[in-house]
């Protein structure tokens, strides 16, 4: 039984074939209207969740399965003690597979640990976001052609951003990919990704604080909104949250097919005057992000079709 914690999990071969799949659900969703017939997903959030949770549902939605779940921790019996791998031997017996999202790092890996059915991490704290990579890379791959020979720009919370140090983890397997981190000084990189993930792996990048200085360089541009949740104090982040803001006039230095990418939620970060552009590619994602949770359910439930 396989689970999916980071996206170092699967190879990129066996990414590749995830993609591939979801190309041909995307292209033929009939085919795979039934093809989790009987199984049910159980969706744990113990944190807020849009994209994610409703993704997930509804990719098992699609491929003929059912739901179960809850939205937050407030109305789990987490608010009574127990614990995350109490909760997933309990869920096992009701489910076929679980996505779980928590504020604490490395929860979705112990409930791994013990689980009777694969666990699939949802974001856990400011560590990990392995589905939003696999939207990622499959929102590059569909736009650009393929992953390599890139200049990837990272903006914004590169600190606390789970996203980023997940996208930056898949994407240094890929070649010829090169960094610019784009970020102010407090909001940089975390040194464990910085020297254990791009020195180590010797990885071209760049920091830089101004975006103007950076995206004239860029084939991609990865938005991120500054998160509120992980701050310590409300004055850091209100000094922090608006540090970019992408504009129209920003997107006049860039290249003609350089695309821009954000997991959302967006907050300021994206002026709602790019969306128009066809370079704007967020809302794109969310629905590449769909399918390949699609294929993700059927690769750990090995489902035939694969
Ligand atoms: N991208 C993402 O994780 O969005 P949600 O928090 O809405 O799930």
């Amino acid at each position: 039984m396989r689970h999916l914690m980071s996206p170092l999990d699967f190879s990129v071969d066996e990414i590749e074939s995830m993609m591939d799949l979801a190309v041909k659900i995307k292209n033929d969703p009939e085919k795979y209207a039934h093809v989790c017939d009987g199984k049910k997903i159980a969706t744990l959030f113990y944190e807020p969740s849009t994209r994610t949770r409703l993704s997930f549902e509804t990719a098992m939605l699609n491929l003929g399965g059912k739901v179960i779940g809850f939205s937050s921790a407030a109305s789990s019996s987490a608010t009574k003690g127990e614990s995350v791998a109490d909760t997933i031997r309990v869920v096992g017996t009701f489910a076929d597979i679980a996505a779980i999202r928590h504020p604490k790092e490395g929860a979705p890996l112990v409930a791994s640990r013990v689980s009777p059915i694969p666990v699939i991490n949802a974001g856990d704290g400011g560590h990990q976001h392995p589905t939003q990579t696999l939207t990622d890379l499959f929102t590059i791959r569909s736009l650009k052609g393929s992953i390599r020979d890139l200049t990837i720009g990272l903006c914004g919370d590169l600190k606390f951003g789970r996203t980023v140090h997940s996208l930056i983890t898949a994407l240094i397997r890929y070649p010829n990919i090169r960094f610019v981190l784009i970020s102010p000084e407090e909001l940089r990189l975390p040194s464990y990704i910085r020297e254990d993930v791009l020195d180590r792996n010797h990885i071209e990048y760049r920091e830089v604080t101004r975006l103007e200085e950076a995206i004239p360089d860029l084939d991609v541009l990865y938005m991120t909104r500054v998160q509120k949740e992980r701050f310590f104090n409300e004055e850091d982040y209100v000094r922090m949250k608006d540090f970019y803001i992408l504009d129209s006039e920003k997107m006049q230095l860039a290249k003609d097919d350089m695309y821009v990418l954000h997991p959302l939620p967006r907050v300021n970060e994206i002026a709602v005057e790019i969306d128009d552009d066809p370079r704007a590619a967020y809302f794109r994602q969310v629905r590449y992000g769909m399918f390949i949770r699609e294929a993700l359910i059927m690769t750990l439930l090995e489902v035939k079709g694969c």
